[in-house]
């Protein structure tokens, strides 16, 4: 009987040496160890053995129970000790490895070139103001001297809102904003008011239906043309590069009298004639003007103490201008190989 034990527990403790799963010790176990388990059965057939063997192949059976209980635990010690080394190594990282550097965002080309221009009008003086994109016809055209059914109103296709009380619509122009501002400022004024416009265009390399616009006002008592030009002059000579020349030609807007176009040479073939310019040498910036005397009017000031001069101009034109871009529509379709390249 004892030899029997012997055996038992070398079989057992070869099969458990064998074993390299957790289901493996499990199926083990209900074998030798379980309710039915061979061991169980010996130790329950205690009673059939004459009472004289019964001590010494109780304990010798108990021995083994216990020496296999803790071969178990061993095992399953030793099993899980492997398991978890594995997984340890698997999933090893090398912290001396360089790390992958994550991609930083920059602000869009508009948005830089918005800054510069304003920068520039900081520096002179300007404070930067901003008024609403969803705007009154009041607004939008009457207080700029342009009243209902003036032929000038086709300069500008205009999205409207709707009537609210009055004609609301989507401001075409940041020129509003002169009239807000002076409505609520007393002079001495100098303000640049960047913000979204929107027109009913069909779109195409040089419109979209919104873009930006830099609107300038300065008024004040014996302001005239010649601030208009140094100011407007230093501002062409800092975003387009110290030797630039500077040419005014009379045009038409409502809100000012007289009215001009501001032009540069070309910064690519210096006044020659190219690609960028059309041959002609200048390049048209903006719009500008001395404040119309209906305008001060219109927002309670005496015309005949104060005087002003006033411009705008959209940022898309002046970003495709300076890097050479040669449709609008790029800078709004989010192409981040397009956007990428002003960084
Ligand atoms: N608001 C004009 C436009 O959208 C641009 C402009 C021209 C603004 C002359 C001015 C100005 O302040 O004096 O075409």
């Amino acid at each position: 009987m004892l030899e029997r034990i012997r055996e038992i527990q070398a079989q057992a403790q070869a099969e458990l040496a064998a074993i390299q799963d957790p289901d493996g010790l499990e199926a083990w176990r209900i074998k030798y160890l379980g309710k039915k388990g061979v061991v169980t059965q010996l130790l329950r057939g205690l009673g059939d053995l004459p009472p004289a063997d019964r001590p010494r192949i109780g304990q010798a059976a108990n021995q083994t129970r216990q020496t296999l209980e803790t071969a178990l635990a061993a095992r399953r010690q030793a099993l899980e000790a492997a398991r978890h080394a594995a997984a340890l190594e698997a999933e090893r990282i090398d912290v001396t490895l360089p790390g992958r550097r994550p991609r930083l965002g920059q602000r869009h080309i508009i948005s830089r070139t918005i800054r510069e221009i304003c920068d520039v009008f900081v520096a002179l003086g300007f404070n930067v103001v901003e008024g609403p994109e969803v705007e009154w016809d009041h607004y939008n055209f009457e207080m700029l001297n342009i009243p209902p059914d003036h032929p000038a109103r086709d300069m500008w296709d205009t999205m409207y809102i709707g009537q609210v009380g009055a004609p609301m619509l989507l401001r075409t122009h940041t020129s509003p904003v002169q009239a807000r501002y002076m409505e609520t400022q007393q002079p001495p004024i100098r303000v640049v008011v960047p913000g979204k416009c929107y027109r009913y265009e069909n779109v195409d390399a040089t419109h979209e239906m919104m873009f930006y616009q830099i609107e300038g006002l300065a008024v004040d008592t014996d302001i005239t043309l010649a601030d208009l030009k140094g100011v407007l002059d230093t501002f062409a000579r800092a975003l387009f590069g110290p030797h630039r020349r500077t040419l005014f030609r009379c045009d038409y807007f409502p809100f000012v009298e007289p009215g001009v176009e501001m032009a540069i040479d070309c910064h690519m073939c210096h006044g020659r004639g190219c690609r960028l310019c059309k041959g002609s040498g200048w390049l048209e910036i903006m719009g500008a003007g001395m404040v119309h005397p209906r305008v001060l009017e219109g927002v309670g000031y005496d015309s005949a103490r104060y005087s002003g001069f006033a411009f705008g101009m959209g940022p898309e034109r002046v970003a495709m201008l300076k890097y050479g871009i040669d449709d609008i529509r790029l800078f709004y379709a989010n192409d981040l190989r397009f956007l990428r390249q002003f960084s």
